[in-house]
């Protein structure tokens, strides 16, 4: 239509080149203001956590865009800021932590609920509002599963929190991630024998939490904060999890393994809004294959594991012996709501070469959901001739632009990594649909020093992109010489905070499907 062009001919995508400058640039049509920082009172009692990850937005109603309950991940914590502990100091770094450091470390992780507000353009948290709560590494948390695990059926705490979803029914899925820091883990030898490997935060040493209690997909209920972990959908690094309810309200699951050659997974539930009965299935990429991972039609596993709980704790080795395809670390998952084409960030794989990643796409046989068979196929390629490296979370806007952020992490941020250096600091691009400029790769803002952008979320009325900045000044060995002071408080302390990125480019890249006619 008419309409159509015109909107796309006025659509001016000006990209920003990349920056090491220790802020959050914006391109031209962008602001941003700052909703919730790390240590902001929530409530009475309660405080927001530390790096906080992936964001998403429920509305109370509907019919009002501007008024809700937003979730936060709190990943991990930096000990510096969080418990005033350099391990840097000790030779022996695990001698020297006390029971108090570790409790501040477990407050600063999990998420927090706040309900939150626009009024003439800008997000306030509502002070006090009886949602408002934190979970944390010692709240409360149900098992989704007819068997205990490790003798418990609720357990402590989640932690980890790196990426989610949101389910059909409108609550909050929060993935815990990289588990193994905070507990440690069980291995097993070939005879499997049990042996603890110990975590880097060494909080085992506080609390005998055994590590099978954590590396689960978890369900928050916004309204009353009470929360269970699905243990159906088995147990890894989970980055995220994207669900899909069919029309008959069975639901579809995909989680990946954030890990060097770990896998991608796909829950498909028997029942309509289950996500504890159903089957588990991991991918084959190679041809194109869904494998179950059930335990009483797997003579091979059968053969390793005592039964489908044993299985679930150890979907790892269980997806091996089942013939799963090694990725390059599957991170964060979008179903494009166009095409309905399933999009997978792979964000690298060093030892293998693979510094910059690459986006898989996968098309489900007849586009269905449930389907066993599949194809797949590279979307795009991270790298200097698309301009982006470590793609890490996706979101698809309501017309369907792609929106990518990147994790060029640890080594790779100091830019001495030298396929790093290029890129900078890690930026937030889209890949816009129509237009001029589709299928580009346009970097649209840049992180502060050390900085990851995370958990982009569109507000329901595509007006607002809610966006996570994560771990700004990140390298810091000094507190009172910070690599980074984003966002410039009086203390120069920096803090990870959720911002609310608004404007006209938002708002006519979200609109754009309207006109298609
Ligand atoms: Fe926590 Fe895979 O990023
Ligand atoms: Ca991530
Ligand atoms: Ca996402
Ligand atoms: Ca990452």
């Amino acid at each position: 239509s008419k309409e159509r062009l015109q909107a796309l001919k006025d659509l001016v995508l000006e990209g920003i080149p990349a920056s090491d400058k220790d802020d959050l640039l914006l391109a031209k049509g962008l602001d941003y203001h700052t909703i919730v920082k790390w240590g902001d009172a929530i409530s009475d009692t309660d405080t927001f956590g530390f790096n906080n990850d992936y964001t998403c937005f429920i509305p109370f109603d509907e019919n009002n865009p501007k008024d809700g309950l937003l979730w936060v991940n709190h990943e991990y914590v930096n000990q510096l800021f969080v418990s005033d502990f350099d391990y840097r100091a000790f030779d022996n770094p695990k001698a020297h932590r006390t029971k108090a450091q570790v409790d501040k470390e477990m407050y600063n992780v999990g998420g927090s609920i706040i309900r939150i507000k626009e009024e003439n353009g800008i997000w306030q948290v509502v002070q006090n509002d009886p949602h408002n709560r934190r979970i944390t590494a010692q709240t409360d948390i149900a098992l989704n599963w007819d068997a205990p695990i490790k003798g418990k059926t609720s357990v402590k705490g989640t932690l980890a929190n790196c990426s989610g979803g949101i389910t059909p029914w409108k609550t909050f899925i929060t993935c815990e991630e990289n588990y193994d820091g905070f507990f440690g883990e069980t291995e097993y030898d070939d005879n499997n024998v049990e042996s603890h490997r110990n975590s880097g935060y060494g909080w085992e040493n506080f609390y005998n939490y055994p590590p099978e209690h954590y590396g689960w997909v978890v369900e928050v209920n916004p309204k009353d904060g009470k929360a269970q972990k699905h243990i159906a959908l088995g147990r890894f690094a989970h980055e995220c999890c994207t669900l899909y309810e069919l029309e008959d309200k069975r639901v579809v699951a995909y989680t990946g393994d954030d890990h060097n050659d770990e896998h991608l997974y796909k829950f498909v539930s028997s029942k309509p809004g289950s996500l504890k009965e159903g089957t588990l299935y991991v991918a084959d990429t190679i041809n194109g294959q869904w494998l179950a991972l059930d335990y009483e039609n797997q003579p091979v596993l059968k053969a390793k594991f005592k039964n489908q709980t044993e299985v679930l704790i150890r979907a790892r080795e269980a997806a091996k012996l089942i013939g799963a395809t090694p990725l390059n670390r599957p991170e964060d998952i979008e179903i494009d709501p166009i095409t309905g084409h399933i999009f997978i960030t792979l964000t690298n794989n060093k030892p293998k070469g693979d510094h910059h990643g690459s986006i898989l796409k996968i098309v489900e046989t007849n586009g269905a959901f449930d389907a066993l068979t599949f194809k797949s196929s590279t979307y795009i390629a991270g790298g200097t001739e698309n301009g982006f490296s470590c793609p890490d979370n996706l979101a698809f806007d309501m017309a369907g632009n792609l929106w990518i952020t990147t994790d060029m992490s640890g080594g790779a941020m100091n830019r001495t990594d030298k396929p790093y250096m290029a890129f900078k600091n890690n930026s937030l691009f889209v890949i816009p649909r129509l237009g001029k400029d589709a299928g580009k790769v346009i970097r649209v803002a840049s992180a502060p020093k050390d900085a990851e952008l995370t958990g982009p979320w569109f507000s329901p009325d595509g007006k607002t992109l809610f966006l996570s900045v994560q771990h700004p000044g990140e390298q810091t060995k000094d507190l009172s010489n910070p690599t980074s002071t984003w966002p410039f408080d009086k203390d120069n302390i920096p803090k990870p905070a959720v911002v609310a990125i608004t404007g006209d480019l938002i708002e006519k890249m979200n609109h754009l499907n309207k006109l298609e006619g």
